[in-house]
């Protein structure tokens, strides 16, 4: 396998952490696109060690700037000649925050993070991906977004930018919801647009995994007791690092496309009723999801934004 290459994000910490050791193990070069190089080289070294395998590089990526991501994807393209699996696992989620926190490109750092950012790399590397034999994207996604079983809820289009931010509270959880549905609308429109180059992209629903020592560290003290508590019967990250090397690798899932895929390893529905009885099943299940994620009027709203704003990045350096 050493000639496969794979692109990990955010894989310093938690679930992308152990996905690097999983495919390092397996014999895949691994690159790690992290944004703190000082921590990060410790655990390129730590997975180089344990895993023998030297074809383990880190590179300088922070996912929520657009400047870095098309540096990143410039220095990547002249280094590798292709790549054959992209996983979009880096994400931001600050329990606690109450105040809006915007990227270089003044995006809500949850979309710019978890939305945008994919979107404009996955874009900036499709010549790359055509260029495999095999080439699979993953995007990781959450049980978060059956918050969208709620009739009511819907993606702030409107505050996308923090707009609102004057007269609307902010809700860290909120926004993280919205921009990995956004995430799993992409994941099934690009699938689509993709459909005649070979390349598959689908989403994982992610239901719970142990949090790292340093995502808790992060959060506020009432937050940092509750992960502490909730660490106690999570799973640890290693077993869902299982399930995105099994996604991004396996036969079973090689002509897979455009679906999102549960815990369990098995494609996720969408629902077709959203009442009475068969919405709590649609709650409490992990085989449907919310009809919000393939309506079309939604769909185009946010794919009109990702084009919109990743266009200047796109047009001098599509490939
Ligand atoms: N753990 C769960 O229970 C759970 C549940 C549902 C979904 N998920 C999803 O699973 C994925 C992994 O989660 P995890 O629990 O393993 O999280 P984690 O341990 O907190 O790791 C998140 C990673 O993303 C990186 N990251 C954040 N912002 C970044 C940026 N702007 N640029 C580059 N890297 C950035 C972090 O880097 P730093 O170390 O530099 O901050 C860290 O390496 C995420 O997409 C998350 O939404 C997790």
């Amino acid at each position: 396998m050493k000639d496969k290459i794979v692109l990990i994000t955010g894989a310093n910490s938690g679930i992308g952490k152990a996905a690097a050791f999983k495919f390092a193990s397996e014999g895949y070069h691994v690159i790690m696109g992290c944004r703190n190089i000082e921590i990060s080289s410790a655990v390129q070294r730590n997975i180089i060690e344990t895993t023998k395998n030297t074809n383990v590089d880190l590179m300088k990526l922070d996912v929520s700037s657009f400047d870095s991501i098309r540096t990143f994807c410039s220095a990547f393209k002249a280094k590798y000649p292709r790549l054959d699996i992209l996983i979009h696992n880096a994400a931001f989620l600050n329990h606690g925050i109450k105040e809006y926190q915007l990227s270089p490109e003044h995006i809500e750092l949850s979309f710019a993070t978890n939305t945008f950012g994919p979107f404009l790399m996955t874009r900036l590397l499709t010549g790359h991906l055509e260029k495999s034999q095999d080439p699979r994207i993953l995007n990781a996604c959450t049980t978060n977004i059956k918050n969208f079983f709620d009739p009511k809820r819907k993606i702030e289009f409107d505050n996308l930018r923090g707009e609102r931010k004057d007269t609307r509270p902010y809700s860290t959880y909120k926004m993280y919801g919205d921009s990995k549905m956004a995430l799993l609308m992409l994941t099934f429109k690009m699938a689509e647009e993709y459909k005649y180059t070979g390349i598959k992209m689908n989403a994982l629903q992610i239901n719970r995994v142990k949090l790292s020592k340093e995502t808790i560290n992060k959060l506020n003290s009432v937050w940092k007791v509750f992960a502490h508590l909730q660490n106690l019967t999570n799973p640890l990250p290693s077993g869902m690092a299982e399930t995105y090397f099994h996604i991004c690798t396996s036969d079973e899932f090689k002509n897979i496309t455009g679906q999102l895929i549960n815990h369990k390893r098995e494609i996720v529905q969408p629902a077709i009723t959203e009442k009475g009885f068969t919405q709590l099943k649609n709650i409490f299940g992990s085989n449907t999801f919310p009809s919000y994620a393939t309506n079309p009027h939604n769909v185009e709203q946010i794919w009109k934004i990702c084009t919109s704003l990743t266009e200047d990045y796109l047009t001098t350096h599509i490939g």
